[in-house]
């Protein structure tokens, strides 16, 4: 498969209601992880895989400030489109709204509240783009998976259960929120039955694709992270996380202009450009630094 040819999908609605009150009036996709806006952190994970071409799907109300934030993706090297899903009807409806954007082509989703960090990421990601034969998972392990999907592998790696929300989990590899697929989702999203709680659910959508052979599963090991943002202290804690390596390595973590840089979409000059645009402050000298240090940072 041909990672260029693959389409993103930013989901960025939801009620968030673990989040009230911050998120009565706006998404929590918008509100800031330490020093960028949420939306920030899975935009450029689908970016250092190789996507160019990504809709950000959302409520009504969010979708246009969402587009207000990020704009048509071209001043980085992109394009970005959006769409409005009227009421959360489940991470599978995605691709039910986002219909006529993937079109004849694979397509990658990713929850607008996931943050993954790690050097293995670009390489993991890409490669999984380029080998997917049908729809490819990625897991992470985790000391209460009860909350999440959760995948169990036989000795070999390959997929043989999965369950959303398991009280009594078959094993600690939680399904991120990150997910590539064959063109066949969108038929196989229409396929699918409201779960009991009134959603298509993406554990299904797996389902279907486990029992045709054709899930395959990337283990992100302990040297990533994978961090929550669903509560007011995982969000937090999720902050001071980027704030720690931030302050520590001096480099920042999911920073649009910087992905689009380095993935090659962006020249030094159009990186200065952009910084001369943001008002004066630590991001744009951030942008500038990088454009005066070239390839040596
Ligand atoms: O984060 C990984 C987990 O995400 C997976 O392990 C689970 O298998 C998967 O079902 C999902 O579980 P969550 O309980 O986190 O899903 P939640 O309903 O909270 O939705 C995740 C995000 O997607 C949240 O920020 C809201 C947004 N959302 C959700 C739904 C149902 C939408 O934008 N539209 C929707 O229709």
């Amino acid at each position: 498969m041909n990672a260029s040819a693959t389409k993103g999908i930013v989901l960025a609605g939801g009620r968030n209601l673990r989040l009230h009150p911050a998120t009565i009036a706006v998404c929590k996709q918008l509100l800031p992880v330490y020093d960028k806006p949420m939306v920030y952190y899975p935009l450029t994970t689908l970016m250092l895989g190789g996507i160019r071409d990504i809709l950000i799907v959302s409520t009504p109300k969010d979708t246009p400030r969402l587009e207000d934030l990020l704009g048509d993706g071209s001043q980085w090297g992109m394009r970005l489109s959006f769409a409005v899903q009227d009421e959360p009807r489940g991470l599978a409806h995605a691709f039910i709204v986002g219909r006529d954007f993937i079109d004849d082509d694979p397509v990658a989703l990713i929850l607008g509240d996931n943050i993954f960090f790690g050097s293995e990421l670009s390489r993991l990601s890409q490669q999984a783009i380029r080998d997917n034969r049908g729809a490819t998972v990625f897991t992470y392990p985790v000391k209460d998976p009860r909350q999440f999907g959760v995948l169990r592998v036989d000795a070999e790696g390959r997929p043989v259960d999965l369950e959303e929300k398991p009280s009594i989990p078959k094993s600690n590899l939680a399904v991120t929120g990150l997910y590539v697929y064959d063109n066949e989702v969108v038929s196989v999203a229409e396929s699918l039955r409201p779960s009991p709680r009134g959603e298509l659910e993406i554990t299904d959508l797996n389902r279907v694709y486990l029992k045709r052979g054709l899930l395959d599963v990337v283990q992100f090991g302990r040297g990533m992270a994978w961090l929550d943002t669903g509560t007011p202290e995982s969000l937090l804690e999720a902050s001071q996380f980027v704030q720690t390596i931030e302050h520590r390595q001096g480099f920042k973590i999911a920073c649009p202009e910087e992905v689009a840089w380095r993935m090659g979409w962006l020249s030094d000059a159009d990186l200065v450009t952009l910084a001369d645009s943001l008002a004066p402050g630590d991001y744009g000298n951030y942008l500038r630094g990088l454009a005066a240090e070239g390839e040596t940072v």
